[in-house]
């Protein structure tokens, strides 16, 4: 199997799997709209959890130095690719819930900051293949990578915190400690490289 024939595999692969995942959730609890957002909420969730990994792959892997941060590192455009692939489905749910719920239309939904996600998210899955990545250079490869990585990485925390205290449950919790943990990493490394 070629390195783009991989890649296009992981990212069909995620999005079969989101999509057969909260589908049964969905139809094992009667089509309910809460089955709905919960499969909603969980995709976006899942979805972070994988782009923490992609964000924390090479900072560990400069700062560790094992055998497991040699294999993230190595696997990363896949854990990529792989977000990419959650991520489309939770914007297939967004697009059944428009279909579903009559005040929830796409003009009351679209709004800039997820149309900049969804768009960098399909820059980023293109050019994560050879010929696409080829055309634009290497340069231009690595600012959007770079620059597309931090932004996910931030609308995505963003939706992680809650308007009071009070509301922010254990899971988001959690995610933000990881969120906070690789940026920690990606800080460390920073240091490490300048000190060398
Ligand atoms: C048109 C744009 C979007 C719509 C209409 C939408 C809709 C939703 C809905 C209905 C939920 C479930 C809410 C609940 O029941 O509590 C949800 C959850 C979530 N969405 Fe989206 N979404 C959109 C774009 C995005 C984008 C761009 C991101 C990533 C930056 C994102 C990440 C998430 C996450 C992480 C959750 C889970 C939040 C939590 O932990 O409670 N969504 N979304």
């Amino acid at each position: 199997m070629t390195t783009d024939q991989r890649t296009a595999a992981t990212f069909i692969g995620a999005v079969a799997l989101t999509g057969i995942a909260a589908a049964a959730w969905i139809i094992a609890h009667d089509r309910s709209l809460e089955s709905l957002d919960f499969a909603l909420r969980n995709s976006g969730r899942i979805a972070f959890l994988v782009l923490i990994v992609v964000f924390a792959a090479r900072p560990l892997q400069e700062l560790l130095r094992r055998g497991w941060t040699a294999r993230l590192l190595r696997n990363r455009r896949q854990f990529g690719v792989a977000f990419a692939g959650i991520h489309s489905g939770h914007l297939g749910m967004i697009l059944y819930k428009v279909d579903r719920v009559p005040e929830f239309t796409l003009a009351a939904i679209l709004n800039v900051p997820a149309a900049l996600v969804y768009g960098l998210m399909y820059l980023m899955v293109i050019t994560s293949f050879g010929a696409p990545a080829r055309a634009i250079g290497p340069k231009a490869w690595k600012v959007l990578h770079k620059l597309g990585v931090f932004v996910l990485f931030v609308a995505f925390l963003d939706s992680q915190v809650p308007r009071s205290l009070d509301d922010l449950a254990p899971v988001n919790a959690i995610l933000i400690g990881l969120a906070v943990l690789a940026l920690a990493a990606r800080v460390g490394a920073f240091v490490k490289r300048r000190q060398r």
